[in-house]
């Protein structure tokens, strides 16, 4: 079936993979990928995949309702997946007023012009989908009630059997009351209240999805793992916040991006659906991980790098732990991870050391001038 699919935040991390996969998987399909390009997009993620015929770039900001009527008409867009968004927690505690603008004002600007052109089609909502890309974080914080760790309960399947910790007896699920409690999981929050209110008020087909942390290639190296990775590699200290006691259940993001698919195109339309790893690790146990794996990779002794760990001031308003249940997802739709943790975060390891270049690139802060070059007369 020939559909025209609009994937905002393409150059990101996680959008990066969602684009590819599509691309890839469904030759088929228009895959238009639009993007602000603000310091976390960058083109060298697609840089395989930019030159398919199914392949479309838009360089543009959600948050401007004009354009976003005028590209979802052009490309005649009946599905829409979206990714743009603010991401780092550090970064909306210093400029909270860029996350509303992006995340809230951006997400309604979105639905507001894909409900007025898909309204006016004679099909109206027939075969549109509407897909919100949101985090765990919304869900607040729980609590650390066994601080070394217990058995999982969600050890039944092939892929988490090895899996042995859970860091508390209570995880989200899908029904979890919204509490948030940093600027970036407000701002997320409100976005999601808002595809809610699209759903419930004029009937848009809406998906949301609540995602746990995402680990893997082609993250920018303001979040933890690739900033970890770096840093051990140009031996940089490694800034633990707190007592590095903080609990997040990491997801490779390829699994994500098949989660992605695979709700995109068989998901109910107003449900919500959590994802997650069954991976809970506390921040300093998987940065000894890191260490390790980097230390073995780069041929250093073992231990070579632990020195550079460094306690730091706290992450103010740091939420404790985030456990994500994603049995509904399983039991619906037969989704669940496929990598064991120890092969995802070796194969991350091994990516970043390989791909030097794409982080010093980054770090130059050479790209942002190189797209405003690039993309200024647009
Ligand atoms: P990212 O920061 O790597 O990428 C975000 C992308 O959005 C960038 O390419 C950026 O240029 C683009 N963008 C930002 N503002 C824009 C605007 N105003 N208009 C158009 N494009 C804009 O983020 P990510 O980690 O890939 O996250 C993608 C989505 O997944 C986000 O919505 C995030 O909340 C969600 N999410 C992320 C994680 C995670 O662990 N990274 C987990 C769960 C959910
Ligand atoms: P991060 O990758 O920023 O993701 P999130 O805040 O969305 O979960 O951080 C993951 C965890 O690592 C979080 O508990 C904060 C901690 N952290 C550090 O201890 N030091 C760092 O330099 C960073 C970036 C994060």
């Amino acid at each position: 079936m020939k559909r025209n699919i609009l994937i905002t935040g393409g150059a990101g991390f996680i959008g990066s993979h969602v684009v590819r996969l599509f691309v890839n998987k469904y030759p088929d399909y228009h895959i238009v990928n639009l993007d602000k390009l603000t310091y976390a997009g960058n083109l060298a993620n697609l840089k395989d995949i930019e030159d398919k015929p199914n392949y479309t770039f838009v360089r543009a900001d959600i948050a401007d309702l004009d354009e976003m009527r005028r590209i979802i008409a052009r490309y005649n867009i009946d599905g829409i997946i979206h990714l743009a968004a603010e991401s780092h927690v550090d970064r909306s505690i210093k400029d909270p007023f860029t996350f509303a603008r992006t995340n809230v004002m951006g997400t309604l600007a979105l639905l507001q012009a894909a409900k007025e052109y898909w309204e006016a089609l004679p099909e109206k909502y027939e075969g549109k989908r509407f897909y919100h890309i949101s985090t765990d974080e919304v869900y607040g914080a729980l609590e650390l009630t066994a601080p070394e760790g217990i058995e999982s309960p969600f050890t039944t399947t092939a892929s988490s059997a090895e899996h042995h910790h859970a860091y508390g007896e209570e995880f989200f699920l899908e029904t979890t009351k919204y509490n948030p409690h940093s600027p970036y999981s407000a701002s997320k929050a409100s976005s999601d209240h808002f595809v809610r209110a699209y759903h419930d008020t004029y009937g848009m087909p809406t998906i949301v999805t609540n995602c746990s942390n995402n680990y893997g290639p082609y993250q920018f190296p303001e979040k933890l793992i690739p900033l970890f990775i770096n840093n051990i590699r140009h031996r940089k200290p490694l800034p633990v916040y707190g007592k590095g006691e903080n609990v997040r259940d990491w997801l490779f993001v390829e699994d994500h991006a098949r989660a992605i698919d695979l709700i995109f195109h068989e998901g109910k339309n107003a449900e919500t659906y959590n994802i997650g790893g069954f991976n809970e690790w506390k921040n300093i146990d998987i940065i000894k991980v890191i260490i390790k794996t980097v230390d073995r990779l780069l041929g250093n002794p073992e231990g070579h790098s632990i020195d550079l760990i460094t306690y730091v001031t706290d992450r103010a308003g740091h939420d404790l732990r985030y456990a994500i249940d994603s049995r509904k997802l399983q039991r619906e739709l037969g989704w669940e991870p496929s990598l064991q943790f120890e092969e995802g975060i070796e194969r991350t390891v091994r990516w970043y050391l390989d791909n030097q270049e794409w982080m010093d690139n980054i770090t130059s802060g050479e790209y942002e001038k190189y797209y405003d070059d690039m993309y200024s007369n647009r």
